[in-house]
């Protein structure tokens, strides 16, 4: 019998009351201690723009506990506007442990949260995709190192990985210069680190590159794509 996954992951709760989970291997929260759900709403939602949108299409590195995707649901449906959501994750947790992190949802967002879970698979392989009248859910269970990402696709980028500390990965030129294909012109990226090597690859991947004050940290990133076929890609 498999191991019961709940016993490995530490349930921490945030300073805006919201719950987040300690990953077991990475050793890091799933979302910024100082507010989960302030997190995704101040940072990913809000710094890209995407709570004003007409009709935002995201695309985000690490789908965790799909803190950011119910806030970002949760706005499109308050605003009637239609969601288009892709998000890539190497490392599924379980249906149950998705399960234990709850916040707060608006009716229609709960159901529709409902489904992800009725749906999130047993054994994450193909992707998970969902669609309604709410917009479109696509979760693809890949490596963002190896991932192709759809071409000019973007108009947000949640760049959300667990720190350059401990999952350097994501955070290399590559994948950025990928993200950067993957974006419209005018998209933006928001993400909680500010890393002096990540600032100058995101600029040479062509994006413009501002450090914003954060929330409970000094501060955060936001980089806007500039649209042109860089020479370096
Ligand atoms: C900080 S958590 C993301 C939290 C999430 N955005 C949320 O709203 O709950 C980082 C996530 O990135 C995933 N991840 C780490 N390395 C990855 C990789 N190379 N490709 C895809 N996902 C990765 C982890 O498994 C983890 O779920």
């Amino acid at each position: 019998m498999a191991p019961d996954q709940s016993l490995f992951y530490q349930p921490l709760r945030t300073e805006d009351g919201s719950p987040t989970l300690v990953h077991p291997v990475f050793g890091e929260a799933y979302s910024s201690r100082h507010g989960a759900w302030m997190q995704a709403n101040e940072l990913y939602l809000k710094l890209t723009q995407t709570h004003l949108h007409p009709s935002p299409r995201v695309l985000e590195i690490g789908f965790g506990l799909g803190m950011n995707f119910r806030a970002t649901l949760e706005n499109c449906l308050q605003r009637g506007v239609y969601l288009e959501y892709m998000s890539y994750e190497a490392f599924p947790v379980s249906r149950e442990i998705l399960a234990l992190v709850e916040v707060p949802l608006c009716p229609q967002a709960r159901l529709i949260w409902a489904e992800v879970l009725a749906n999130w698979p047993l054994h994450p392989q193909a992707p998970l995709t969902m669609e309604g009248a709410w917009g479109r859910l696509e979760v693809r269970f890949e490596d963002v190192t190896a991932a192709n990402f759809p071409a000019q696709w973007a108009t947000a980028l949640y760049f959300d990985p667990f720190s350059p500390k401990v999952n350097p990965e994501p955070w290399q030129l590559g994948v950025l210069q990928k993200l950067s294909r993957a974006a419209q012109q005018g998209a933006q990226l928001a993400t909680y680190s500010v890393s002096g090597c990540f600032r100058r690859d995101l600029l040479a991947a062509g994006f413009t590159v501002q450090k914003v004050p954060g929330v409970g940290k000094k501060a955060w990133t936001v980089a806007e794509h500039l649209g042109s076929t860089i020479s370096l890609l």
